[in-house]
């Protein structure tokens, strides 16, 4: 059988690391991206050849719709050299930032710069990257829990995600004829380096997101890699067009 290979934008820290790692896990080759820290997505790469899978890594600013063909020209080229293969079969849309600023003082320049990235560059990266897919391919779109309860400060990082939402609907809708499908995984919060480390270096924050679960705790990039692995084995195929909460069941 053939080894799939999954893209997973921002997978030099965090929650893509974890998912790149897990995929490799369940036998997947990974090309991972990075926007800055190519040597974190160096180290990566590293540490899934060790496993014994084939991996890449290359740069991405998942905002910058114009780099996307080039972007994926060198994808394809990649593809034939390092993986011997043209196609690649799971597109995991994770990569991007998050930003803590009260909707009053929301500029039109923060606006464009988290709909590029999370909304408007996953939905032309995904247009462009699938015919570069093979059929029955899986697409991941990587949402948050505040889409469904909210946080004070995330009326623009939310906003973009629940446009990446209802778009998956509509993926998984056109998509299905290729044998593909498209879901969501809508993670809660995660101590991770994400909106500038805001729970780790913030005890205070950390205690109080911890005390909304029935679990008692914040989530762990290792809480969420493995859904994302699930939704791209054989297990998960008739799971479609849903967005999966990976958040330990905060505020319900
Ligand atoms: N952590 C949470 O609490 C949480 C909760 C819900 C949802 N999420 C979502 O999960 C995803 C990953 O977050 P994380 O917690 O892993 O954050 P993280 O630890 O800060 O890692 C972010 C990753 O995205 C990459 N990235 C940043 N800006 C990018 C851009 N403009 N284009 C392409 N890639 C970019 C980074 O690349 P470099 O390393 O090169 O900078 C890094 O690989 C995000 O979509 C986030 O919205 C996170």
């Amino acid at each position: 059988m053939t080894t799939k290979i999954a893209l997973i934008t921002g997978g030099s820290r965090g929650l893509g690391k974890n998912m790149a790692l897990r995929l490799a896990e369940n036998g997947t080759d990974v090309v991972i991206t990075y926007h800055t820290k190519k040597d974190e997505a160096e180290a990566v790469v590293a540490e899934i050849r060790q496993t014994g899978r084939k991996a890449a890594s290359m740069q991405l600013d998942a905002g910058d719709i114009a780099s996307f063909d080039p972007f994926l020209e060198q994808l394809q080229t990649t593809l034939l050299t390092e993986f011997g293969r043209s196609t690649f079969d799971f597109l995991v849309n994770n990569g991007g930032m998050g930003a803590t600023i009260p909707f009053a003082q929301v500029t039109e320049e923060v606006f464009d710069r988290f709909v590029n990235v999370h909304f408007k560059g996953v939905y032309f990266l995904t247009q462009k990257a699938l015919p570069h897919m093979a059929d029955g391919g899986r697409i991941i779109n990587i949402s948050t829990g505040t889409t469904r309860f909210c946080v004070p400060g995330y009326s623009v990082y939310a906003s973009m995600k629940g446009g990446m939402e209802t778009f998956t609907k509509y993926l998984a809708k056109e998509i299905g004829a290729r044998g593909m499908t498209a879901n969501v995984v809508a993670p809660g919060p995660v101590e991770t380096d994400f909106n500038n480390a805001a729970i780790r270096t913030n005890p205070d924050r950390k205690a109080y997101l911890a005390s909304l679960s029935p679990l008692g705790r914040v989530g762990e990039a290792g809480d969420i890699g493995g859904v994302v692995a699930f939704l791209c084995s054989e297990a998960g195929g008739w799971i479609n067009g849903q967005r999966i909460e990976v958040s330990g069941g905060i505020n319900l």
